[in-house]
């Protein structure tokens, strides 16, 4: 292959970001790619910005215009930052916008559930509705809307928060009736105001840890009566003429969405049949098995909650905000758990903890390591790849590689130890003469580009891997 243009500015930029580290001497360590082989699909990576935190982006705390820009470019411009696929927006069921709450599109009680119900649309959605319009038009492909609660007045605890089920769900019966249908209505319309304001929902989903009564807005549910709500939205999308994907269900920890499987399976009607994702969050069990579906699975939520804040730690001491804690968690959940999009809590925030990938401090932008994990996977593997056969002959060097439906070969390779490693690749295919592009993000560098390797006869090339570092090796 020819040097281009691209690739000459490319070594030049390369040459200010060499690794400091030196290079072992030749070490046996070997990894092995085969993109004959291949597994699940690549939908994307994301966050939400549920809970306002769509406004913290435009401004809520005073960031400037600028650095709103920034943020967005950061999030959803893959030449930029992560290039983030999927947004998981919030629907809300809140009568007000106070403090940090979504409003509903149905704030009142329409009277009954075969009333009327009392539609309103703000196009703005908790500062989602512009997040969306803007993420979208730097190379957003999914929109993943979901629920944490149905309106309090459709729930047998006549309150958005505080757990209570969907009135009409098996054994949970309210003298105000049944709202299965006014709630499969009202999600239909949420996705329907968007299409009529120029921005397409793609997923649309009803629970929210669905094992957990908390205070903020939520609601019970086991797998039996997902599914039973399951079969009613079906109906009602298809009815609706929306192209409309339906996921569920959002389990605390991917245990927990797994214990769900059984009642989405089960029957002669089995409700997996109308989801497109069955999603499952990270908290409390982590994906590291696939759950019990053929259908594409997610990892929808998860984050550092414990308070802490980390932004600068690639490798600390292994701890839970750490970069290289989230590399494995990511690279776990795609290579083991087989996922096809993995999703962190919040995107970018106002605060001072760990439950953001991006902390915006007054008028400071600040990615933290984490941010560049993601990125390492999401600016190179993009919507539509494949996850390929990919091997280690060393256990502190883990890899992962994925084939792009362009053809481009993204490979994750992970130094888990405290010493460099060298490691002789081999992609299957690949062929000699081609330009292999790595970029690494360790303490020092955030998804930063290193002198380019051409691979040899057979596919070969050497990998220098820092120690505590992450590598990615994109190959056309
Ligand atoms: C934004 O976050 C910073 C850091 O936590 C805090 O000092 C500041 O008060 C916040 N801004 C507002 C308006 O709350
Ligand atoms: C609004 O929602 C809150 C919390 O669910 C509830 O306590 C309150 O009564 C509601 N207000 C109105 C006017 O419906
Ligand atoms: C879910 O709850 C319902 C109502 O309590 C019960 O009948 C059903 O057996 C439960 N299903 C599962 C899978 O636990
Ligand atoms: C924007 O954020 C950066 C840090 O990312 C900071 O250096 C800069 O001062 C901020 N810009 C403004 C106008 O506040
Ligand atoms: C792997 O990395 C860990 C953590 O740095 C280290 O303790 C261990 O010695 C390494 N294993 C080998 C075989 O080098």
């Amino acid at each position: 292959m020819q040097l281009s243009v691209i690739d000459k500015v490319f070594l030049l930029g390369a040459l200010v970001a060499r690794v400091t580290a030196t290079p072992t001497s030749s070490s046996g360590i070997s990894v092995s790619v085969n993109p004959r082989v291949q597994f699940q699909e690549v939908d994307g990576f994301g966050a939400s910005q549920a809970f306002q935190r769509a406004e913290d982006i435009f401004g809520k705390y005073g960031l400037p215009a600028v650095n709103q820009s920034l943020v967005l470019d950061l999030l959803y411009n893959e030449n930029v930052g992560a290039g983030f696929t999927i947004l998981r927006n919030g629907i809300g069921s809140s009568n007000t916008s106070n403090s940090n709450l979504m409003n509903s599109i149905e704030p009142k009680n329409p009277g009954g559930s075969n009333a009327t119900p009392e539609y309103v649309w703000d196009h703005y959605n908790s500062g989602q509705f512009p997040l969306a319009e803007q993420a979208y038009s730097r190379g957003l492909h999914t929109l993943y809307a979901n629920a944490w609660s149905a309106p309090g007045y459709m729930k047998t605890n006549n309150d958005e928060n505080n757990g209570g089920y969907l009135c009409g769900v098996a054994n949970e019966p309210c003298a105000s009736g049944n709202w299965m249908q006014a709630y499969a209505n009202y999600l239909v319309q949420y996705a329907r105001f968007y299409k009529e304001s120029g921005v397409t929902v793609t997923h649309l989903g009803f629970l929210n840890e669905p094992q957990f009564a908390a205070t903020y807005a939520g609601m019970l549910s086991n797998g039996t009566q997902a599914a039973e709500f399951i079969r009613v939205l079906a109906k009602t999308v298809k009815k609706s003429g929306l192209d409309v994907k339906i996921t569920c269900c959002d389990g605390i920890g991917w245990d927990d969405q797994e214990a769900m499987m059984a009642g989405l399976n089960a029957g002669p009607d089995p409700a997996i049949n109308y989801l497109d994702v069955v999603t499952g969050h990270g908290y409390d069990s982590a994906p590291s098995y696939p759950l019990s579906t053929n259908k594409k699975t997610w990892q929808s939520e998860w984050a550092d909650l414990s308070g802490g804040y980390t932004p600068y730690d690639f490798y600390k001491n292994g701890g839970p905000g750490e970069g290289l804690t989230w590399a494995n968690h990511i690279q776990v959940a795609l290579r083991d758990a087989g996922v096809s999009g993995f999703l962190y809590w919040i995107g970018a925030e106002n605060s001072t903890t760990n439950s953001g990938l991006i902390n915006l401090i007054n008028n400071e932008v600040i990615p933290s390591k984490r941010f560049w994990s993601f990125a390492q996977f999401s600016r190179f593997v993009r919507p539509g790849a494949r996850r390929i056969e990919a091997a280690s002959t060393y256990a502190n060097l883990t890899v992962s590689s994925f084939k792009n439906k362009d053809g481009r070969l993204a490979t994750q390779l992970i130094n888990q130890g405290d010493s460099t490693i060298e490691a002789n690749v081999r992609i299957a295919g690949l062929k000699s003469g081609v330009w292999v592009k790595p970029y690494i993000t360790n303490n020092e560098f955030n998804l930063e580009p290193l002198t380019a390797v051409v691979s040899k006869n057979g596919g070969a090339f050497q990998a220098n891997v820092p120690a505590r570092s992450m590598v990615t090796y994109v190959s056309v």
